[in-house]
């Protein structure tokens, strides 16, 4: 184990000031409460209920359609199983984009109801941060391709690539940080680029499709664990194939349920009883 996942209790505070660490933030998405344990067992720093439940979990399209109910059911289930991550909640297109005030309300039902420590906002929206922060709820920023804006950025594309987009995305990290986030996630921009907001704010960067220079690195569990199949995006890197492993496995069981060989007598209580005549196929009758 690193002496940094010796940490016992991740606070916001401690990832704030992850310039001071020897090593960078590991963060992890997770999206019930075995997922929750698994990543906290692994020594994730940080673990976040992301929004792409929508997609990895709930099979919509986009993460557009998720609501703060169904979010706040799955950071409730994640909560129980994260003892030393700090528990960070995103929250979903619609919550937080109709004026502070409602922001604010759904920023802290996302502490009060389900015990997250910290939300996660995306876009440039100072304002909003500053609200939040005001309100004791502290805020991790999200810049670069932000997933909720898919219909205004026309899919999911690199962004500041064009000299003014990157100037745009630097100004917005520094207004983010002014008004009080604790952290920025970057996602797909440049690597140079990230590298450049990395050295110009004091808060940590978490990068995903953002280059090595980020202050931390987070990928999306169903990604990194291979259970996500469908879609590679370059920046994944796949540590396990649990889709494949998991399928393996229920088709064996398949096969010994249909070829009469599950259960067996130590599966069973009592033992079992007389063994049913064989059909032709060899395979023993469950009906007699
Ligand atoms: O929803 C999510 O999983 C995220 C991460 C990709 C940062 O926002």
């Amino acid at each position: 184990m690193s002496p940094q996942a010796e940490v016992k209790n991740v606070t916001v505070p401690w990832v704030a000031a992850a310039r001071e660490h020897a090593e960078p933030l590991v963060m992890v998405t997770a999206y019930d409460c075995p997922q929750g344990r698994t990543a906290d067992a692994a020594g994730a720093d940080i673990v976040l209920v992301g929004d792409s439940l929508a997609m990895v979990v709930l099979g919509y399209p986009d993460t557009l359609s998720v609501t703060m109910e169904e979010m706040l059911h799955h950071v409730r289930a994640v909560r129980r199983g994260v003892k030393r991550a700090l528990l960070v909640a995103d929250m979903p297109y619609g919550s937080f984009h109709l004026g502070t005030e409602p922001a604010v309300g759904n920023a802290v039902r996302f502490v009060k109801e389900a015990g997250a420590q910290a939300v996660k906002i995306e876009g440039a929206r100072p304002e909003v941060v500053g609200a939040m922060v005001a309100a004791e709820v502290p805020v991790m920023a999200h810049l670069g391709l932000t997933p909720q804006s898919v219909h205004r950025l026309g899919g999911f594309k690199v962004q500041g690539r064009e000299k003014a987009a990157r100037q745009a995305i630097l100004e917005a990290a520094l207004a983010v940080e002014a008004a009080g986030a604790f952290s920025l996630v970057l996602e797909c921009v440049p690597a140079d680029l990230a590298a450049e907001i990395t050295g110009r704010l004091e808060i940590p960067t978490i990068g995903i499709g953002a280059g090595p220079r980020c202050g931390g690195q987070v990928l999306v569990y169903h990604d990194l664990l291979g259970l996500e199949e469908r879609i590679a995006p370059r920046f994944v890197r796949r540590y396990a194939e649990l889709g494949k492993l998991s399928r393996e496995g229920i088709e064996r069981f398949a096969a010994d349920v249909r070829g009469g060989r599950f259960p067996a007598a130590e599966e069973s209580y009592g033992g079992l009883p007389p063994a049913a005549a064989a059909g032709g196929d060899g395979v023993q009758k469950v009906y007699g």
